[in-house]
């Protein structure tokens, strides 16, 4: 049994029906909403709808598809399907002699379930996104690329800083940013980055072609991006001044470095997300930008999607060993501007392991 075939045989013995349908195509769907899964389960990079049955599993796909699939995925049973996707589905369903269904609902449109419910008319079987959920804990191989997209995020935010000066604009410092870490082997950039100048930068996700900022000396730089390898996202954050740093920037710093810490101090397999959470906003809280301090989750699973589980803060479970996951307090003063930092770390049965390693001891002046 390759991976993707323990995948599947993992995910349809521990929902206990005929069979799982996947389905990623932007021929029925407003756009892509399970790229992510269908390749989780097959190695393969197109879009189609993925049966997975307990003896075999059907790959639907049509022209643009077909040869792709047979060389991504070699052992799936491919069936052509050029016009109507949801008729070729349902003469499969009717020809595997499937009775109970299911589906990840997070990643189904109302209109695809209720046509497949009239066509066929067998049980369908609601499951909230039980491959997310598999998702969550990654192999070594998966950890493997998490870390490579790192470094080459890393490596190419290196380079930039060097180039960075003032009267540069935040718009070109991104695209600079994306073109590096493509030059260094990125597939593309894991999320459309936040460049964020002076006083944007306490806007979390600040976009950098909203405010088209230029630098100038004495700025707060905060840049939060990533590159994919291999489809695998990586997500990290630094901030800079732009300058010499003043007091007040240094401090408002180190009280995020501390939360930073505090929350490290936490994680480890075993530990509740919220504990690791509440860490850093405990320093916070202590902190003289209390009032300003970050309301989302200190992190997330990054992996497959930028944005994956476990959301720490927001999810019930504890920590797994094998998960990979952002740590990323700030703090946000409207009209002085923000500072985060984003490392990511492998949980691990006594700890964790950073897959980040720029400097981020002190507030770096760049330019
Ligand atoms: N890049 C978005 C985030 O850090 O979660
Ligand atoms: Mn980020
Ligand atoms: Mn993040």
């Amino acid at each position: 049994m390759n991976n993707y075939e323990n995948r599947r045989a993992r995910l349809i013995s521990s929902i206990g029906v005929d069979a799982f349908l996947v389905f990623d195509l932007d021929r029925i769907l407003p756009r892509s909403i399970d790229h992510e899964g269908l390749f989780y389960l097959t190695g393969y990079t197109g879009e189609g709808a993925l049966l997975i049955c307990r003896d075999e599993a059907i790959l639907l796909t049509d022209s643009r598809y077909l040869e792709q699939a047979g060389k991504e995925a070699p052992e799936l049973i491919l069936r052509h399907a050029e016009g109507d996707y949801l008729a070729e589905i349902a003469a499969v369903i009717q020809e595997k002699g499937i009775k109970r269904l299911a589906f990840a609902s997070w990643r189904m449109t109302h209109f695809v379930v209720n046509k497949l419910r009239d066509i066929t008319g067998i049980d369908l079987v609601i499951a909230a996104d039980p491959v997310r959920e598999m998702r969550a804990v990654k192999d070594t191989s998966e950890i493997e690329l998490i870390r490579k997209a790192t470094e080459i995020s890393e490596e190419a935010l290196g380079d930039l800083i060097e180039e960075i000066k003032p009267g540069m604009n935040e718009v070109g410092i991104a695209f600079r940013l994306g073109l590096l870490m493509k030059e260094k082997g990125a597939e593309r950039t894991s999320f459309d980055m936040t460049v964020a100048s002076g006083s944007n930068s306490s806007l979390p996700h600040y976009r950098p072609s909203l405010g088209r900022r230029t630098l100038a000396a004495g700025d707060l730089l905060l840049i939060d991006f990533g590159a994919v390898v291999g489809g695998y996202c990586s997500d990290m954050t630094r901030t800079f001044t732009v300058g010499k740093a003043t007091s007040k920037q240094k401090d408002v710093y180190d009280w995020v470095l501390k939360a930073t810490e505090g929350s490290l101090s936490k994680l480890r397999a075993g530990v509740l997300g919220q504990e690791v959470h509440q860490a850093a906003v405990d320093v916070i809280e202590h902190s003289p930008y209390k009032d300003y301090i970050f309301l989302s989750p200190v992190g997330h699973g990054v992996g497959l999607e930028v944005h994956e589980l476990p959301r720490m803060g927001l999810d019930p479970g504890v920590l797994e060993p094998g998960m990979v996951v952002t740590i990323e307090p700030g703090i946000y003063i409207p009209g002085f501007g923000g500072v985060r930092i984003e490392d990511v770390a492998v949980v691990t049965e006594d700890g964790y392991k950073l897959l980040t390693s720029f400097p981020r001891d002190r507030l770096i002046e760049i330019g």
